[in-house]
């Protein structure tokens, strides 16, 4: 598919008001997507493991304006209060998907949103947020036009959700989905998120994620600011290309199970993810002292116990502790025993590998 296909013809039925409700959770890249192109186009291709309880739950209201509108016509609740301070991110958005929805300014649109998990938590809600968003408004599409097919809706949704935040189009979909052009990857394209197509050992079904909050603090760098970064950046050609071989090497890793080597891929990946943000100009750390507390932590663990618990990080301190089911007890013990205590207010969440957003 091309963006253009994605630009619908006129619609047949006319509706002048109605609702619709999506959840859509967040998401966990293991090979990570850092720097982008034009359009939110990613420079590498990335894969994650949706999440199940990270999630934001948003309603549209839409109401036919007597006349479209010369600017968009919207309001906004956050966990019901309205929040201005989120509009102009908003309408950015809807003037980036505007050409794929003319109907956008045909209708006001009444907007309320509420995330899962706690607000300032230091998780990044841009993906569960603007893939719920996302999703309301393709579903609004579809009822005007009912013939759109369940593919093609999914895809629509994960465009659309790329163009608010990179990262979003990789939340419409469970349990494990790819986004950008991988060679080896059948189906894989840097316009939407795909379902990861091969085969997958059980021993990744049910991955656990417990996310450790070690700094909720904002964010210190924006991700559109950090993906800039790459552009001048003196290893950036070396870093796209090798998130290009972990996935190959990925695809072995999830057909055979081998989580000695996953865990090897997505470590490096964090740390990489990090060294990226080291050795940009400007220059940034983003963990904390208990960042690393908890990484040292869990090496010495995971040699002790000789279970497979690994650790991925976002672009922030906060870390999320990966585990496999059958060692979910000893390792929930261990994060309780040992961890928790270098998290803010000893606050963590439990979440584990979901399978994509649902209509409400
Ligand atoms: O979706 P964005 O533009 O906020 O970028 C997110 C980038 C990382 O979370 C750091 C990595 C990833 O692939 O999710």
């Amino acid at each position: 598919m091309i963006e253009k296909d994605f630009i619908p013809s006129a619609y047949e039925l006319k509706i002048t008001e109605g609702k619709v409700s999506y959840k859509s959770p967040s998401n966990i890249a293991l090979v990570k997507y850092w720097g982008k192109k034009e359009n939110q186009l990613p420079q590498n291709p990335s894969i994650s493991f949706t999440l199940d309880a990270c999630a934001t739950t948003t309603q549209v209201f839409y109401n036919k304006l007597p006349k479209p509108s010369d600017d968009f016509s919207f309001e906004l609740w956050f966990e019901g209060k309205t929040k201005d301070d989120f509009k102009p991110k908003i309408k950015t958005f809807l003037s980036r998907i505007e050409s794929y929805l003319p109907f956008l300014k045909e209708y006001h649109f009444k907007i309320e949103t509420s995330n899962s998990f706690p607000h300032s938590s230091g998780i990044a809600s841009s993906a569960s947020g603007m893939s719920a968003l996302a999703l309301c408004l393709v579903a609004i599409e579809r009822q005007l036009n009912p013939d759109i097919s369940d593919s093609f809706f999914l895809k629509k949704a994960s465009f659309l959700s790329r163009l608010g935040s990179g990262s979003a189009c990789r939340s419409i979909e469970g349990d494990i989905v790819q986004w950008g052009n991988h060679k080896n990857t059948k189906g894989s394209t840097d316009l939407y998120g795909i379902k990861y197509p091969y085969e997958v050992h059980d021993n990744f079904k049910n991955y656990y994620d417990t996310i450790l909050l070690v700094d909720k603090g904002q964010k210190q760098v924006s991700s559109t600011v950090g993906h800039n970064l790459m552009h001048d950046h003196p290893f950036a050609v070396q870093r796209f290309s090798q998130a290009h071989d972990n996935l190959d090497k990925l695809i072995t890793i999830f057909k055979n199970g081998d989580l000695k080597e996953f865990i090897k891929i997505v470590e490096s990946e964090a740390l990489t993810l990090h060294a990226m943000m080291m050795t940009s100009m400007p220059y940034f750390i983003l963990m904390k002292p208990n960042t690393l507390e908890i990484i040292n932590k869990i090496w010495e663990f995971r040699e002790v116990s000789k279970t497979n618990v690994c650790f991925t990080l976002d672009a922030g301190a906060n870390v999320h502790v990966l585990y496999p089911e059958n060692e979910k007890d000893v390792v929930f013990q261990f994060i309780k025993d040992e961890l928790i205590a270098y998290c803010e207010n000893q606050q963590y969440i439990c979440d584990r590998i979901g399978f994509g957003a649902k209509k409400l």
